[in-house]
């Protein structure tokens, strides 16, 4: 099998400025001395950083051990994150949450109050009789109810999974059913777009008749105060409260006990509940919220992923609460009322660090490039992507627009799976180009192979990316399947490498540049090309707002390339056979032949799930003529399949 041939080659570099460096939590000399303890202990490495970072109510006996791929961490510790989390922070006026509504009702939270709301909701769940191991799923906005709910349950030792609030009602019922869940808390409503959402009435009709048997209780948090229905498993939220305050001692928890089950989408089937450990997950969680956020206690940390992602569990409720940050949480639409709404927030509340999505800044810049040249955002000192490669474009305008040519950007690397970064710059150090996510962090041993497993060391050579060694954080299975567990991430290398299922190359400075998912590898006369890359060529046209490529049978090449384009709105009026033309010779003149969409389609959007990607395997079905199969639960734009279904 041939490798993945790279075709475009970004070499603009940015210098790491030597000044963040002076003030960050990891100066290149303590870099080099964690690298150097990794590769000559990494044993001693990893338990230096846990009794470091972790406060422990009994202390560990060893460090990983299990035979693969069922790895353990820090076994016989005992700990509870919560008590990490809010306990060790309090007594010292300190800010925890920064809550902006959509409405702009503004909320602000001290880390003694929410010590005092998460005993309080505790001591509720307790009362309603839920025990260690239990489940329980939140179905709620980025509230700070949904992070006192998350953190009351780390706090008794119940296993929470949070389902993303605009999920529709059978996705919600799927997962409950599949994790057993006997809780499900939600709100009655909250506002989206200028628009009401009744989440009850969701949960309603997930639990209708018997269809979530599982269930015995639904909580409901007064969000909006609109009218809903009241069964009789609802119970108000403020009602279970203790009419005083209530002390719960955190339950002393097993490293390995679970903290959470998050349902992840995959490509095809059903989604998978990711299951994550306890101590593993935290460590993690904090070391890369200081070595790649730099964050430290007077930060004001605004990520603006929902707590249904894993980066909403991660970088903003377990992460920067175990760091003692302040954090910004946005309960609304990036475009509402209008497509300035982040910047405007930023200025207002003098975010420090930024971290969001590529497909939000392609959209922000979409819909406004020189919107944020209105905004004062020089509070900003760190920018950080994730979840999927950002094409070059997107990059600069980030770097220029909104980091004003001062932030370093963080493009990091990670998974659901992976439960924290794991490939990503290390700010004021690493050397930056935009679209790489750079080089693993320490501790991280991370691969590029060939089918069979063998090591790819050319430059520029693609392949499929793995992680050679475990790491705390890594998913400890999938709920309830371990076949599926061991199938997708592990059997193709006799379990010796964790898969990601991603493809990836190295460039001569051993920069990781991602390629795309090994599902969507195009194969152009024999030619083996990743999509990211050619989709990167598209969107470089000024007209171009996004772009997606997917392969269909063609005669003479095997393969060709069919391109699902949207144009920004001023250019959307082109006549579209001249610009197909335009930009077929755009992609040429890239990239080189091979790489020329066969056909292009252009429509409003592109089907992406609710958190963004773009569904490249719609587009394959759409594109070879096929009936679009599989799960279309994640859509989060359904009626965009059929305008692209009318195009063709
Ligand atoms: C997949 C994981 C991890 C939090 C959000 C997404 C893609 C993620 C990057 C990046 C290129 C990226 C990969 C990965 N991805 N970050 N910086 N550069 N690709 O979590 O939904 O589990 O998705 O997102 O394809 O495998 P997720």
């Amino acid at each position: 099998m041939k490798n993945i041939e790279s075709k475009l080659i970004e070499s603009r570099q940015y210098k790491p400025d030597i000044e963040f460096s002076k003030k960050s939590n990891l100066n290149p000399s303590l870099l080099k001395k964690l690298n150097s303890l990794y590769k000559n202990n990494p044993d001693e490495f990893w338990s230096s950083l846990a009794k470091k970072e972790i406060q422990w109510i009994k202390g560990f006996k060893s460090i990983c051990t299990g035979d693969a791929p069922f790895y353990e961490w820090f076994k016989e510790g005992k700990l509870n994150i919560s008590e990490n989390c809010l306990d060790r922070h309090i007594n010292k006026n300190k800010k925890a949450i920064i809550h902006i509504a959509e409405n702009n009702q503004k909320k602000i939270i001290s880390y003694d109050e929410l010590y005092i709301l998460v005993n309080n909701f505790s001591y509720a769940l307790k009362q309603i009789g839920l025990k260690k191991g239990d489940r329980v799923v939140i179905y709620m906005p980025t509230i700070p109810e949904s992070i006192i709910a998350m953190q009351s349950c780390a706090r008794l030792g119940l296993i929470h999974s949070v389902v993303f609030a605009g999920f529709s009602s059978e996705s919600l019922k799927n997962r409950i059913n599949d994790c057993g869940a006997k809780v499900v808390i939600t709100v009655d409503s909250f506002m989206r777009n200028g628009k009401i959402i009744n989440s009850k009435a969701i949960v309603d009709e997930a639990l209708i008749n018997t269809s979530c048997p599982s269930i015995n209780k639904c909580l409901i948090y007064k969000n909006l105060g609109t009218e809903i229905n009241l069964n009789d498993r609802d119970l108000w939220w403020h009602e279970i409260l203790p009419s005083k305050r209530k002390i719960v001692k955190p339950e002393a928890m097993s490293s390995e006990d679970l903290l959470f089950i998050l349902y992840t989408s995959g490509s095809t089937g059903k989604p998978k509940g990711i299951i994550h450990s306890t101590a593993g997950y935290l460590l993690n969680c904090i070391i890369t919220n200081k070595w790649v956020f730099d964050l430290k206690d007077n930060d004001i940390f605004w990520c603006t992923a929902d707590i249904g992602w894993i980066t909403g569990h991660s970088y903003v409720v377990y992460g920067p609460l175990a760091t003692g940050a302040t954090i910004l949480i946005y309960d609304g639409a990036p475009t509402f009322p209008k497509p300035d709404r982040f910047w405007d927030i930023i200025e207002k509340n003098k975010v420090t660090i930024f971290y969001t999505a590529p497909t939000a800044i392609r959209t922000l810049m979409k819909l406004g490039e020189d919107l944020p040249e209105k905004y004062d955002l020089s509070s900003l000192r760190l920018l950080g992507t994730v979840g999927e490669p950002i094409n070059p474009k997107a990059w600069i305008w980030y770097q220029l627009k909104i980091g004003n040519n001062r932030c370093p950007i963080v493009d990091t690397w990670w998974q659901t799976e992976t439960g924290a970064n794991m490939i990503a710059p290390i700010p004021g150090i690493t050397h930056t180009t935009p679209g790489t996510c750079t080089q693993p962090l320490p501790g991280i041993e991370i691969g590029i192979v060939d089918e069979d497993g063998n090591d790819i060391n050319e430059v520029n050579q693609g392949g499929n990316l793995v992680i050679k060694k475990p790491w705390p954080s890594m998913l400890r299975g999938i709920w309830g399947d371990k076949k599926r567990y061991l199938d997708t991430y592990w059997k193709k290398y006799n379990n010796n490498f964790y898969i990601t299922g991603d493809t990836a190359r190295k460039d001569a400075y051993g920069n990781i540049w991602i390629m795309g998912r090994s599902d969507d590898v195009v194969n152009i006369s024999g030619h083996r090309l990743g999509t990211m890359e050619i989709e990167s060529a598209i969107v470089s046209h000024e007209y171009v707002a996004e772009a997606a490529v997917v392969s269909y049978k063609h005669e003479i090449k095997g393969e060709a390339i069919h391109a699902f384009v949207t144009l920004k709105n001023n250019f959307i009026n082109y006549n579209s056979v001249e610009f197909s033309g335009e930009l077929k010779a755009w992609v040429k003149k890239k990239i080189g032949s091979i790489a020329k969409p066969e056909r292009i389609s252009f429509s409003d959007s592109l089907p992406k799930t609710r958190s963004g990607k773009i569904m490249r395997r719609l587009l394959r079905n759409i594109a070879r003529g096929e009936d679009v199969t599989g799960d279309t639960s994640t859509l989060e734009n359904e009626s965009i399949l059929d305008q692209l279904k009318n195009i063709l």
